[in-house]
């Protein structure tokens, strides 16, 4: 299977969400990369409930859900009815992981597992087989415009063959800092989605630019 293109609405036009995701629409991307930041987690507050819900009125691909939050388990539920497919923890911050995974499940979701750059794969060995989606954080958490961090490479190569090796369905997703650059490195390393936020809004053709990231 062709990787997956997953654009990150966090640098799109907020004046323009409806246009934003007309765009994509028409785009040949795979799905909508949705930021939900709290400024507990991370330093930053993105946007919540109301504006998801409104972006979902005008998409017609998978919303991958991304909360960067204390305590996601509260919300489970609520991003579920916002129109979530795959929602995706932080390892960081569930203290019951299994139990949060199964809750995701079984609200009908895939369940994804964020991890940051400084956590190590190994920490999903006892839990890969019930992960749908591994994002590796390829930049810190919270912000767009960051520099890819290189380790990542590491990273999706030890995770790729923890995945391999157990003959899971497991997709590795890679979030931040994603260019034309690196693009075909991380998928040549294992990686099945890319995440791309300013790489995508930033450039004179958001079309053009997804095109070329998936035919890389
Ligand atoms: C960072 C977010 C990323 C971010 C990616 O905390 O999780 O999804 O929007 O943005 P770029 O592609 O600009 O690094
Ligand atoms: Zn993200």
């Amino acid at each position: 299977m062709s990787h997956l293109i997953a654009p990150s609405l966090l640098a799109c036009d907020f004046g323009n969400v409806q246009a934003e995701c007309e765009m994509l629409n028409s785009s040949d991307c795979d799905w909508y990369h949705i930021d939900v930041m709290d400024g507990v987690f991370v330093p930053n507050i993105s946007f919540g409930i109301p504006v998801i819900k409104a972006m979902n009125k005008h998409t017609l691909k998978p919303l991958d859900v991304h909360l960067m939050i204390v305590d996601p388990d509260r919300y489970i539920k609520t991003f579920k009815d916002c129109g979530a497919n795959i929602l995706t923890v932080h390892y960081e911050a569930c203290n019951h992981l299994h139990r949060t995974l199964q809750a995701i499940k079984d609200e009908g979701m895939k369940a994804g597992v964020a991890l940051n750059p400084h956590t190590p794969v190994e920490v999903l060995e006892s839990i890969l087989h019930d992960v749908d989606l591994v994002c590796l954080m390829s930049v810190n958490p919270g912000f767009g415009g960051q520099s890819f961090i290189e380790n990542t490479y590491k990273k999706v190569e030890t995770l790729k063959s923890m995945i391999t090796s157990r003959g899971c369905e497991t997709k590795i997703e890679i979030d931040g800092g994603v260019t034309s650059e690196n693009a075909r490195a991380l998928i040549d390393a294992g990686a099945d989605v890319l995440v791309a936020g300013s790489f995508v809004f930033k450039s004179s053709n958001p079309i053009e630019t997804i095109a070329a990231l998936k035919a890389c």
